[in-house]
């Protein structure tokens, strides 16, 4: 494997880009998100640096407490035993360091023993760095019981036959490139990105591709004036690929994001664009190519619509601080007596000025008829939790 510290360090990621610019003239937002987060030595989720966590730009629910792992390993027990208590796969798509998959094959072994009999944990990570540590970590659990393994996804499709089980991923979606479009004079415009010789701007011509267009159509706010949506395509092709492979079973999507409606409520007339660095927003998208991460919104109504299209049923759809309370999480905080820094860290999970609410989980289905999940119930049916733990 080529080290980025092997490559001659002669050409930056922003000269490639603009390499790029100058053979075509311009190139779309997509294209340059793509490249900034993923060119194969020097792009965001590629490199080899701590990017989540203390010492990166951002924090995830698995890197702050076990409890979240633990909660969906719950989850998992029940998909698994309303499908019938047979070989249940797990695909894990873009898992970082491996926390999460680390929280749930360690609760399942010791919570779930008869479940873990049946258990397989694929994943699917394109980051060499990320995949070297996430086999340091889980080598324990693989080295005795052989229950982990990883596997690819090409343009046409997974590198594994159907599977009978769940996909899951937690902040992957909001990792994929999208294209900007504009409504400008009451014509679609996309946002392109050119190079002025000293920095990068932003140019609106014809959109790139037709798909673009057709998908728009579809959104309710459609055509509104000097509004920027944001287009995620590459979604859809992970989830017909998903589809494809999905025998029977589930699909858990956890990520920042709302339903159409919720995300172009008014005040958003600029997109859900950022950038995170060291723990702090910014909307310089142009700054520091490959040292900052660049996200958008995940438009959860169009999972649902892509998702029916490729078969898959919607379950539900809810916040997090929903999903969690509703599997248990207060419950479990209680056992865990009064240990102030683990209940100020786990309210981050639920709370709603934390995750709780900007954080949703959606789920589908798949040859199952009307699953009925825990954490999808309404809360008014939960019994009052009996606990001396105080969470305000
Ligand atoms: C925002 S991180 C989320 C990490 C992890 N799920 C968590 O919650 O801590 C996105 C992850 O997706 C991975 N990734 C991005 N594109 C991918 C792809 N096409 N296939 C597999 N993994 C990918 C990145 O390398 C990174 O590990």
């Amino acid at each position: 494997m080529c080290s980025s510290r092997d490559l001659p360090r002669m050409q930056s990621l922003k000269d490639l880009i603009v390499e790029k610019i100058q053979k075509k003239g311009k190139i779309p937002f997509a294209e340059f998100m793509q490249t900034v987060l993923y060119h194969p030595h020097y792009g965001y989720y590629n490199a080899e640096k701590e990017r989540i966590g203390k010492f990166g730009d951002y924090y995830t629910s698995p890197t702050i407490h076990r409890i979240f792992g633990e909660l969906i390993a719950k989850q998992l027990e029940e998909m698994w035993k309303i499908m019938g208590e047979g070989i249940f796969s797990v695909v894990e798509i873009g898992a970082n360091r491996g926390w999460l998959c680390y929280d749930i094959v360690q609760c399942i072994r010791k919570e779930y023993p008869e479940f873990y009999r049946y258990l397989r944990y694929t994943i699917i990570e394109t980051n060499p760095y990320a995949k070297e540590r996430q086999r340091a970590l889980l080598d324990s659990i693989e080295s005795t019981d052989k229950k982990i393994s990883w596997h690819t996804r090409a343009k046409d499709g997974f590198s594994f036959g159907k599977i009978q089980g769940c996909f899951l991923s937690n902040e992957f979606i909001d990792a994929l490139p999208v294209h900007r479009l504009r409504v400008k004079n009451k014509t679609l415009k996309e946002i392109y990105v050119g190079y002025n010789g000293l920095e990068f701007f932003e140019i609106e011509d014809e959109v790139s591709i037709h798909a673009l267009e057709s998908h728009l159509e579809t959104l309710p706010l459609a055509g509104e004036e000097g509004r920027i949506y944001e287009v995620n395509l590459d979604a859809a092709e992970w989830l017909r690929h998903i589809s494809e492979r999905l025998r029977k079973g589930f699909v858990i999507t956890i990520d920042y994001g709302d339903t159409i409606d919720g995300i172009y409520r008014e005040g958003a007339m600029d997109g859900t664009l950022r950038c995170f660095y060291k723990h702090t927003v910014n909307k310089n998208y142009y700054d520091q190519p490959g040292e900052q991460d660049i996200t958008a919104h995940v438009d959860f109504t169009s999972l649902m619509n892509m998702g029916k299209s490729f078969g898959l049923e919607v379950t539900g759809f809810t916040k997090q601080s929903h999903y969690l309370i509703a599997l248990g999480i207060l419950e479990r905080l209680a056992a865990m007596g009064n240990d102030f820094e683990t209940l100020l860290k786990v309210k981050n999970l639920f709370h709603p000025e934390g995750m709780g609410e900007i954080f949703k989980i959606l789920i589908q289905h798949k040859n199952i008829e009307n699953p009925q999940l825990m954490g999808l119930r309404p809360l008014c049916s939960l019994p009052i939790v009996n606990t001396k733990t105080k969470v305000t």
